[in-house]
């Protein structure tokens, strides 16, 4: 059988997600409707000898409590928490919880981490470890730019087509590959005795596949590479959940069209709604839009390309245009609130997503999607633009490029 386990880092990790990562952990976050981590789950679970899927970090365990008891009631296979006493680094964990991991043992077990997301193909991962036999690591690869492949890890594979990784660097100074690792990895048991070996006096110290293990590896036969030309991006800001949102909610056209069926409103595109939300028949909504559980939209709103989380309230005639609106915030009537998209650069072929920092060098905010963090209040009829609001702010002028902490 199969295991996988998803590395959910921890609380001192998604600082860039704030102020969305505020009150859930980063891989809890909403997107398409379901928390990140649950599209990882939903994509493993294609698998038929899937076995179990354990969540590794360094959160406190309690808040992973209710997301476990709400999937393992609606998945096939038992998911659960394990919790690092400290941060162990990628593979450290890994090695501290190697029996309960390997109980059972399983044929090889999946590694990911959380803070990706994409059309993951699983199973022909699967089934590229078992054409290498001498493999014990599976890495699954897709092209960057030269410019920002050293954001990434590197992966330089034999030139006739095995896939075999002659070399790995991570994050690179200098130039290295295009071709870099998306964060998802397929085991061999053996690799264990691998990590063993990193151990010295008998303490488990962090350890990191990215620079402990796969360079080492690629000198040996061990290590295969899988490229993908599918969608994949990193999760690291809260404007790339918003890109997220849109390639998730176009994979439900895909394969789950029975979760974009709301026909309450006037709906452009692709568009979720909650079972539980209210959306007046007179509001517009989409395209790439997900309302969470609860939410009320008012009459004549007008919502595209954003993110509405549970418990919002958009009053009559609101505008949310390129947002992501926190949980429990309410949008006064006439109000409008607006940010500026982010994708990557359509004229470069392969360009990822920019990882922008909120402030450019000359200390200005960079254009952003606007985001209200929890229980904000936007008053009637101001105008909020590509700004960051924390959480609990009551709006009640018009605001444009600012943080409002
Ligand atoms: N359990 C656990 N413990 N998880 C951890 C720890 C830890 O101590 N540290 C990081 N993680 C998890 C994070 O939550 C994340 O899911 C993943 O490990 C990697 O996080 P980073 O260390 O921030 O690395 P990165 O995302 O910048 O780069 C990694 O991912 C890229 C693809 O997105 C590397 O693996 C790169 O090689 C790769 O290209
Ligand atoms: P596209 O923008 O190309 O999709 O054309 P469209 O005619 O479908 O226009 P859309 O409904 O997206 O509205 C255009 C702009 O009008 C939006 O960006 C909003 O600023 C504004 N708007 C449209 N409908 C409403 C509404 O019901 N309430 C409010 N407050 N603003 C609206």
């Amino acid at each position: 059988s199969l295991k996988a386990v998803v590395l959910v880092g921890g609380a001192q990790k998604g600082t860039r997600f704030r102020p969305l990562s505020l009150k859930v952990p980063k891989p809890l976050f909403p997107i398409a409707g379901r928390p990140l981590v649950e599209h990882h789950i939903d994509a493993l679970c294609q698998l038929r000898t899937l076995s179990s899927i354990i969540l590794l970090g360094f959160y406190p365990a309690e808040q992973f409590t209710e997301f476990l008891n709400d999937v393992n009631a609606r998945y096939p296979v038992p998911i659960t928490y394990l919790q690092e006493t400290e941060s162990l680094g990628t593979a450290g964990g890994l090695l501290k919880f190697e029996s309960i991991i390997l109980a059972g043992n399983p044929s090889a077990v999946f590694v990911l981490n959380a803070d990706i997301c994409g059309d993951l193909p699983v199973a022909d991962m699967v089934e590229a470890l078992a054409n290498h036999s001498t493999a014990q690591c599976l890495i699954l690869t897709t092209e960057a730019t030269r410019d920002q492949s050293r954001n990434f890890g590197n992966v330089v594979v034999d030139e006739k087509g095995s896939g075999r990784v002659l070399h790995y660097v991570d994050k690179p100074t200098t130039f290295v590959s295009t071709s870099i690792s998306c964060g998802i990895y397929l085991l061999k048991p053996s690799i264990w005795k691998f990590l063993r070996d990193q151990v010295f006096n008998g303490t488990i110290p962090a350890l990191w596949f990215e620079l402990d293990i796969f360079p080492s590896l690629a000198t040996t036969d061990g290590l295969y590479a899988l490229h993908t030309t599918r969608w994949w991006s990193q999760t690291k800001t809260a404007g790339a959940a918003l890109y997220a949102n849109r390639h998730y909610l176009r994979l439900y056209r895909e394969h789950h069209p029975e979760r974009l069926t709301f026909s309450g409103a006037t709906i452009e595109g692709d568009v979720y709604v909650d079972p539980t939300a209210e959306v007046h028949p007179s509001a517009k909504i989409g395209p790439n839009v997900s309302i969470g559980a609860r939410a009320k939209i008012g009459a004549g709103v007008r919502v595209r390309e954003s993110i509405i989380l549970p418990d919002c309230v958009l009053e009559e005639h609101s505008c949310v245009l390129h947002s992501v609106i926190g949980w429990r915030s309410v949008v006064g009537t006439w109000a409008r609130v607006e940010g500026t998209p982010i994708s990557p650069n359509p004229n470069m072929p392969f360009a990822k997503l920019d990882n922008k920092p909120l402030f450019n060098i000359d200390g200005r905010l960079n254009p952003s999607l606007t985001i209200l963090g929890s229980d904000v209040h936007v008053s009637n009829e101001q105008i909020i633009l590509n700004s960051v609001v924390l959480p609990y702010k009551d709006l009640s002028a018009s605001y444009q490029n600012q943080i409002i902490l």
